[in-house]
């Protein structure tokens, strides 16, 4: 079974791409009940009629015993300027979600969908003490499709003839586009532009100017977590950047964020090394120490 906490528009989507694809049974779980039952009876229509299952809603998370796969998807609050906006009402919430997760669903893979990813990430593991490798933030794979669009537009080719973009480090404003690993047409993307500002940019920026026409970002997160459950459900493997608490990796520790993973059925397999250029590695480590003070602020402050 794959449980989602917090049915509101990217949660409903996720549900409504594992329902229509019949990947598994799916629970919605909101706190408002009516809202997790109208999502549910809305995708159930959406059930094909050779599939062996269904979509129930409920606020009551003792439901969520024997799920396979739990995903995060609730927010307190709505943040306009930042992610970080409502960190601490949001770590306060994760902590909840985590106890109950652990109290009736301790053996599952939980991705984590909400923000601040990367610190909601970290605390939820702090918190339940899972597997590092069971708890995977999902935000960098949707970073990394606006990093090939943006390539893809710029020089006019289908997103197929980019290769290898990454985006690693915080979802947030500090993340990382990685391009000295990208080839358009089998041509190193370095030696095709000159300056790497207005794509960084364009990328961080995604989500705010999507808000200029949308009220939020909902299908692309949507299609990058269904590629995750589908992963998991059907013991493939795949090969995308996630956020992960880090021993050591990328020379970090008592951190979480977007580094390059192998995915199969039972969670991270394995964190990926990959070649950094010295720009890279420096901006990663930034964005890795922006992460931490985060963290840090928020253990000193909910004391
Ligand atoms: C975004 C939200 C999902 O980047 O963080 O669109």
């Amino acid at each position: 079974m794959i449980s989602i906490i917090g049915s509101g528009r990217v949660g409903a989507s996720i549900a409504f791409l594992c329902v229509s694809n019949a990947l598994d049974d799916v629970l919605l779980i909101n706190r408002t009940k009516s809202k997790a039952i109208g999502e549910s009876l809305d995708i159930a229509n959406a059930i094909p009629s050779t599939s062996k299952f269904s979509i129930h809603g409920t606020d009551d998370y003792s439901q969520l015993t024997g799920s396979d796969i739990i995903v995060i998807t609730a927010s307190d609050k709505v943040y306009s300027k930042n992610r970080t906006e409502n960190m601490m009402s949001q770590v306060i919430m994760i902590k909840e979600i985590a106890k109950k997760i652990k109290q009736y669903c301790p053996s599952a893979i939980i991705l984590l969908v909400s923000n601040p990813l990367d610190i909601l990430t970290y605390f939820f593991q702090k918190e339940t003490g899972f597997p590092r490798f069971k708890v995977i933030g999902v935000a960098s794979s949707l970073d990394s499709s606006r990093f090939r669009y943006f390539i893809s537009e710029k020089f006019s080719v289908p997103q197929a003839s980019v290769t290898n973009a990454l985006v690693l480090g915080e979802h947030g404003d500090s993340m990382v586009p990685i391009f000295s690993g990208v080839y358009v047409n089998g041509n190193s993307l370095l030696s095709l532009i000159d300056n790497r500002d207005p794509i960084t940019n364009d990328v961080r920026n995604y989500w705010k100017t999507l808000r200029n026409y949308k009220s939020r970002s909902q299908l692309g997160i949507a299609k990058n977590t269904y590629d995750v459950i589908n992963t998991i459900i059907n013991a493939k493997e795949l090969l995308i950047p996630a956020s992960v608490v880090l021993e050591g990796e990328y020379g970090e520790n008592n951190v979480a964020m977007g580094v390059p993973v192998k995915i199969n059925q039972n969670g991270i397999s394995e964190i990926q090394k990959i070649e950094l250029d010295g720009v890279e590695s420096a901006l990663l480590k930034e964005s890795s120490n922006i992460i931490s003070n985060y963290i840090n602020y928020i253990k000193i402050n909910s004391k």
